[in-house]
């Protein structure tokens, strides 16, 4: 197996608390050792607290039901003063936010000084709308400055934000603002992305019709377009934001309380709300923000995710402004003008940690070589990956081609619910391994447990289940602690179960092998199977439904649907359009199945349970492995699933 150590234009000179394997190891067995100490002492060092916390963590898995974790349970702050105010006083021309819009030559930079300036206009402004503490905000935009600025002001006010991802629909957008109970939204006339235009304030206004929760839309302008107006409800950010003073004194808090709620799909057909805390979150993502990609005072930070993932909230926004890093915002896509967009923008601004989906590197690589090798990426020291699995040939393009062998690749595994990264390299201290995560951050114990649920010691594989509390992790489903306590730590009493399968080889690093539960992740987008299902059965034609995922050569995982259909109805491409476009107005765009197969029946046991591990076998094209289908009731419905089974041309 191929092992690549660290490089030593990565090793050298850092300047980071983990700068090496020793430093590593100290730092996991203090951290696993004493966690208070470790932790409060993080938290202490790393944030600004108006009273610094002296209480490390409150509660156990085994009390959870009870009362959820609490980290910091003394400590008061605002947020807002760890990434903005102290680095506005420390280094107020220092550039925080580095935009770059849809068209290249379109650049912004915000530095810290205008940062808080801007924070606090927008915090005012929503304070004359009538916003208060612990209300609730949905934020639905697209990559623009403003969206930053309102996930801070939301915070500057001790409010709570929830970002929606600007490709869900109506449907999904209303399922969010009723389920937190949103006071107020806020969006954009439209979004742009590689030069398409997306109406972000019509799927608002479509999403709010007969909704009268909702008091405020507060609209930033993005392109002038025409938009609908409701003038009683509506307001222009740039009036309203104008018109507000630039002085916005902060709203303490409790380190305890919700700082975001983010929706994210499980294996029920409702997404569950996932709320973090101010505090041990911000503690959290700071810490693994320097300590994994080694931050050093003049890099210029890329993180290509969107805001309205986990993966922009913690490692665009808090982490990153935390650090006082220069964090780049990037609204386009990696294919606009064309497939060497990054590697020109790494050039152009002097990129030198880059943080993207293993979806984009092989979309990207499937381009050819002449795009990147166009640009010299130069700058560029720590290369990182997130959101799903890469396959080694992927990770040794983005060695070889974009890294030109001499940055280190992070492989970073985490989730919503971890709030940051959990298991990955430590870019001047850890040798990597292609397609590995490598090894677990201080605080993160990772347990494997077989299908007895005995733990496996040492090498082995088997269901990833984390053994220690650590602050960044969620606390609660919004509204719903059951829901969070029956997803998470009933299968394995005393643990927190990922929903991961995990191979841990002789070195002891980790080797993640997708989800173990009814979660498919589709070019990074996590969406449930149950999901889908309950929107396609919703269509007239439609009896039953099955989704699964299988592999695919760019996005990672692929949906595949059986579809059993009414009586007298027939396949046709024009039912499956007409399906497409249902998940799209349910879910949103990015909702889709890549191959439809109609199929006499579902497999079912005598009891009516589906046999989902029949589904998968034969989309992932392993009918042969079907393994014990004595128990279904009717075994011929396999037959006919197998003969008609697809294949992506
Ligand atoms: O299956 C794992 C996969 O993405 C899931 C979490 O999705 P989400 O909450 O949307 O967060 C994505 C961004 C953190 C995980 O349960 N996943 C994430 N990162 C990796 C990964 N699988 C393998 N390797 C990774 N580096």
């Amino acid at each position: 197996m191929d092992r690549f150590e660290v490089p030593a234009r990565v090793s050298d000179g850092s300047s980071s608390p983990v700068p090496t394997m020793a430093a590593y190891r100290k730092a996991f067995m203090d951290a696993t050792n004493d966690p208070d100490a470790f932790w409060l002492k993080v938290a202490t060092e790393r944030l600004a607290w108006r009273t610094p916390p002296t209480i490390g963590l409150e509660g156990s898995y085994h009390t959870i039901a009870e009362s959820p974790l609490r980290w910091f349970g003394d400590g008061r702050l605002n947020i807002t003063e760890s990434c903005i105010d102290r680095h506005a006083d420390a280094q107020p021309d220092k550039v925080a936010l580095l935009w770059e819009g849809d068209d290249p030559a379109d650049v912004r930079k915000i530095t810290y000084g205008e940062l808080k300036r801007e924070v606090s206009k927008a915090a005012n402004a929503l304070r004359e709308l009538g916003l208060k503490k612990g209300e609730r905000v949905i934020i639905y935009m697209g990559m623009v400055p403003e969206a930053a600025f309102a996930m801070l002001a939301c915070a500057r006010l001790g409010a709570i934000h929830s970002v929606v991802f600007g490709g869900f629909s109506a449907e999904a957008v209303r399922d969010r603002v009723r389920d937190c109970g949103a006071e107020i939204v806020i969006t954009q006339d439209f979004g742009l992305r590689g030069s398409r235009t997306i109406a972000l304030k019509d799927v608002v206004d479509r999403a709010l019709e007969g909704e009268h929760g909702v008091n405020k839309v507060l609209v930033f302008q993005r392109t002038g377009g025409d938009v609908g107006w409701s003038p009683d409800r509506d307001v222009w950010w740039h009036e309203a934001v104008a018109a507000a003073s630039d002085d916005c004194p902060a709203v303490e808090c409790s380190a305890e309380d919700p700082l975001f709620i983010l929706y994210t799909s499980g294996s029920t057909g409702k997404p569950k709300g996932v709320v973090h805390t101010c505090g041990g979150y911000l503690a959290y993502t700071s810490y693994t923000h320097e300590v994994v990609f080694d931050l050093r005072p003049d890099d210029v930070y890329a993180c290509v995710a969107d805001v309205g993932w986990i993966t922009g909230h913690s490692y665009i926004v808090y982490g990153p402004l935390a650090n006082g890093c220069t964090s780049l915002m990037f609204e386009s896509v990696p294919t606009y003008p064309d497939a060497g967009r990054y590697w020109d923008m790494v050039d152009r601004h002097g990129i030198t940690i880059f943080y993207t989906a293993p979806t984009a590197i092989r979309a990207l690589a499937a381009q050819g070589d002449s795009f990147v090798t166009r640009s010299s990426r130069r700058s560029l020291r720590v290369l990182g990956t997130v959101g799903e699995p890469i396959n080694p040939d992927a990770w040794r393009w983005y060695y070889d081609v974009v890294g030109n062998g001499q940055c280190n690749i992070v492989d970073t595994w985490w989730q919503t619910e971890t709030g940051g990264m959990a298991i990955a390299p430590i870019a001047p201290a850890t040798a990597t391994k292609p397609g590995s995560a490598t090894l677990p951050l201080p605080g993160i114990v990772p347990v494997l447990m077989d299908d007895k649920d005995r733990i496996i010691r040492g090498p082995g594989e088997g269901r990833l289940c984390l053994a220690q509390p650590w602050p960044g992790q969620a606390r609660t489903v919004w509204n719903d602690h059951a829901r969070f306590v029956a997803t998470y730590f009933t299968h394995y009493v005393g643990y927190y179960f990922t929903g991961d399968g995990c191979r841990r080889d002789n070195d002891g690093y980790h080797w993640i092998t997708g989800r173990v539960d009814d979660v498919i992740n589709v070019s990074g987008h996590r969406m449930g199977t149950a999901e889908f299902e309950s929107v396609l059965v919703s269509a007239e034609a439609v009896a039953e439904a099955g989704v699964v995922g299988f592999p695919h050569p760019i996005k990672g995982q692929g949906v595949y649907a059986y579809i059993v259909l009414q009586p007298g109805q027939a396949a046709s491409t024009e039912l499956e359009t007409a399906l497409q476009k249902i998940l799209r107005a349910q879910i949103g765009a990015h909702a889709k199945v890549d191959l439809f197969q109609f199929v006499p029946g579902l497999p079912k046991t005598r009891s009516g349970k589906v046999m989902r591990r029949i589904l998968r076998k034969v989309a992932e094209g392993e009918p042969e492995k079907l393994g014990d289908i004595s128990t279904l009731a009717d075994p011929g419905v396999v037959e006919a699933i197998k003969a008609g089974a697809k294949r992506l041309a």
